[in-house]
């Protein structure tokens, strides 16, 4: 698979099964609020057994070589909460490639130092179009449709090195920070294999700054754009490192990242344009906004409850991953924790 086919695979759309297949749903939706922590667990233990199998119904991203060599098998889930409780069954704690995950972080730092500044030059629509697409860029004369596809990551990296002459360096304090995790790290052979087979990215950024709407040099923005993709976090790790988003933007330290608004608009985006061309189907399924990335991890905020991270590497067409879907969409909808 090249660039141009990125991870739409083989896959066939996954149809939802009905719920009541594999849980007393009206059941738990009533007593949803009084979940115990033990009966989360035997949810997550659950949902672990129950998708794995879905692994079968797609493929891992093969574009990116790094990451071709990942066990399609694997599944993990971690649910972290507001009161500082984290809960995980499977593989949560095996470290995987963020990729496009990375993106809602690095998001939150520009809005946070730069405010509104940015939307000028990225859009905040969904694009309707696979991550990496070009022909958007060229009709909308090199504006991003919004932050989360390939371009708009691009141009949000490319803030971050006009700030700070660093876009990784505060992307990996942020998340050692709020996922507790110090030694969170680049993933140095999925960055230079990313960087080795980056055309698509390379285009796209040449597109832009052809238009002006790049500041530093397209060699600078790809590099650090590949290491803030290829950095490994677990879904535990994640799952922490979220809660920012849904506790309003305030950090594990009690202070203050993003304002009430900030956050509510990134979780917004996140709604709208975080799972790509799928975002209408993520939305109708799961209810959450979410962020999904190639390495096959999904991240969802519930606001004021917590962060809710899946990870299986096996993608669907849009490169979202098919079992890490199918786990949301069956959580919330026995929980009833969605934002609708
Ligand atoms: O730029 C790329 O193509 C990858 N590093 C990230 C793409 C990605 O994760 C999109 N996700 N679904």
């Amino acid at each position: 698979m090249n660039a141009a086919t990125t991870a739409r695979t083989a896959v066939d759309h996954v149809n939802t099964p009905s719920p009541s297949k594999f849980l007393d749903l009206n059941m738990l939706v009533m007593c949803a609020e009084a979940l115990s922590t033990a009966e989360l667990q035997a949810l997550l233990d659950r949902l672990d057994a129950e998708v794995r199998p879905y692994a079968a119904r797609g493929r891992v991203a093969d574009y990116i070589p790094g990451l071709a060599t990942v066990d399609p098998s694997r599944f993990g889930i971690a649910l972290a909460t507001v009161d500082g409780e984290v809960l995980g069954s499977g593989d949560f704690e095996t470290r995987f490639s963020i990729q496009s995950v990375s993106k809602a972080f690095a998001l939150a730092l520009v809005l946070a130092k730069d405010g509104d500044a940015l939307w000028t030059r990225v859009g905040r629509e969904p694009s309707g179009n696979p991550f990496n697409s070009l022909i958007q860029l060229e009709n909308e004369r090199g504006i991003p449709r919004n932050p989360f596809i390939n371009a708009g990551a691009l141009v949000v990296v490319d803030r971050m090195l006009s700030e700070t002459g660093d876009a990784v360096g505060p992307l990996l304090d942020l998340l050692r920070a709020e996922s507790g995790a110090h030694d969170i790290t680049i993933d140095s052979e999925v960055a230079r294999s990313e960087a080795a087979h980056g055309h698509r990215n390379a285009a796209l950024a040449h597109f832009m700054a052809s238009y002006g709407n790049l500041e530093n040099p397209v060699a600078t923005v790809l590099d650090h754009y590949v290491r803030h993709c290829a950095i490994a976090m677990s879904c535990r790790e994640l799952a922490h490192a979220g809660l920012v988003l849904a506790r309003h933007g305030v950090r594990t330290d009690g202070s203050q990242l993003l304002t009430r608004s900030e956050a509510k608009r990134i979780n917004s985006v996140l709604l709208t344009c975080g799972t790509y061309d799928a975002a209408g189907d993520f939305a109708y399924r799961v209810g959450l906004p979410g962020k999904s990335g190639v390495g096959g991890g999904i991240l969802t905020v519930i606001p004021g409850r917590g962060c809710l991270v899946v990870w299986g590497p096996a993608l669907d067409r849009a490169g979202n991953s098919v079992a890490g879907v199918e786990a949301l969409d069956r959580f919330t909808t026995v929980t009833g924790w969605s934002v609708f």
